[in-house]
């Protein structure tokens, strides 16, 4: 089957990481017997740079007459150290997902059992760590009115939802937790904030539809706590928008890296999918950036589009370059791999399954005379 994907690589680390995912998706595409179709757009800052707009209208109609968007990384110093800015790059994302109704923001976090020593956290602690987080994302203080007085001395953001918005994440989430250990954990601010009282009246209604799930509450700051203290608690976490910006990086450390992280944005229409890490600038362009979350974004993408074989063996081409150690220097000081061989080596796999293949190939890859694009 042939599949059109929007690749929204943007700033910084994205087009290296986002150049991944488009190899492991080729190496798919070639075993599976499909066809991705790639168009580019820009987004973020370098889409100022060219057309003074974070979100060009170019951008929008390539993603809307996509089957899925792969998107990169957003952000540049230039703009984050300067408030007065008055266009940013962050808000192509937001217009993004505001445009193409992303309402929902899925963040899986899970411990994998070779990086268990990565994390600064304690093994014990992370060990059997699956959790998956559920990010109200086109509403709440991210997109309520902004005010600045005239003399510009006084702010205010909005956090505003209303049940509508609430109930259709939450139908999301339950049913996600019925594929999974059947626990959904709502995260509000309940005991101060009226729009996390909302969030929990409608909560606990849509729970009813769901006896199978157990429904409990927490506090975002004891939220915050018991994620390092005893993350293999959870199992869905519910929240809304900024609740769940932070708490999902905090949930990276539990990997190890934020490096391996990806995340699916969906709503009604065509889904995006991307790295839950920023630009990097630091790293951009010096062949030194984990791949894998975004690579673990597109196997998302497959999953959302109903190829199911094919996102588990991405993931499990992942799984064996993280056993193996064929990591960047996030997770492994020593590691000689960098961006682009971590890529040849998950879409090599991919590709050849077969545990004699990757091993050749993986010698290859060790003295640079990896052929494998
Ligand atoms: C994320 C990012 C974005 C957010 C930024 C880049 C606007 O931090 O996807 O988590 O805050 O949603
Ligand atoms: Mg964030």
């Amino acid at each position: 089957m042939k599949y059109t994907i929007a690749l929204l690589a943007g700033d910084g680390i994205g087009p290296e990481v986002v150049n991944q995912a488009v190899k492991a998706l080729q190496a798919v595409g070639d075993t599976f017997g499909h066809e991705f179709e790639f168009e580019e757009a820009v987004v973020g800052a370098i889409a100022i740079d060219q057309t003074g707009d974070p979100l060009p209208e170019a951008t929008l109609d390539v993603c809307k007459r996509s089957n899925a968007v792969l998107f990169g990384a957003i952000g540049d110093p230039k703009y984050d150290n300067n408030p007065d800015a008055k266009v940013r790059p962050e808000q192509g994302l937001l217009k993004l997902r505001k445009e193409l109704g992303l309402f929902t923001n899925i963040r899986p976090v899970k411990a994998y059992e070779t990086l268990l020593d990565k994390s600064p956290l304690k093994k014990d602690i992370i060990e059997g760590t699956d959790m998956v987080i559920y990010r109200e994302l086109t509403g709440g203080i991210y997109f309520g009115e902004k005010k600045l007085s005239e003399d510009g001395t006084v702010a205010s953001d909005l956090c505003e939802y209303s049940e509508a918005e609430i109930e259709r994440i939450a139908h999301l989430a339950f049913k996600a937790a019925r594929t999974r250990k059947k626990k959904v954990t709502l995260v509000d601010k309940a005991n101060v904030l009226e729009s996390s009282r909302l969030w929990r009246r409608v909560v606990t209604t849509i729970a009813k539809s769901y006896e199978d799930v157990a429904l409990d509450f927490l506090f975002v700051d004891n939220a915050a706590m018991q994620m390092i203290l005893n993350p293999s608690q959870f199992d869905v976490i519910l929240t809304e928008n900024m609740f769940g910006d932070i708490i999902s990086d905090e949930g990276s450390v539990i990997g190890g890296s934020i490096g391996l992280l990806a995340s699916a944005s969906v709503g009604n229409d065509v889904a995006m999918f991307e790295p839950i890490h920023g630009s990097f600038p630091q790293g951009a362009g010096k062949d030194i950036a984990n791949p894998i979350a975004s690579v673990l974004s597109a196997a998302m993408l497959l999953a959302h589009l109903g190829l199911h074989e094919e996102a588990a063996t991405v993931n499990k081409a992942v799984e064996r370059a993280i056993e193996k150690q064929i990591v960047t220097s996030d997770l492994n000081k020593n590691s000689e791999y960098g961006t682009n061989s971590v890529g040849d080596y998950i879409a090599n796999t991919i590709a050849n399954i077969d545990e004699e293949t990757t091993r050749i190939n993986h010698e290859n890859i060790n003295f640079g005379r990896s052929t494998i694009i």
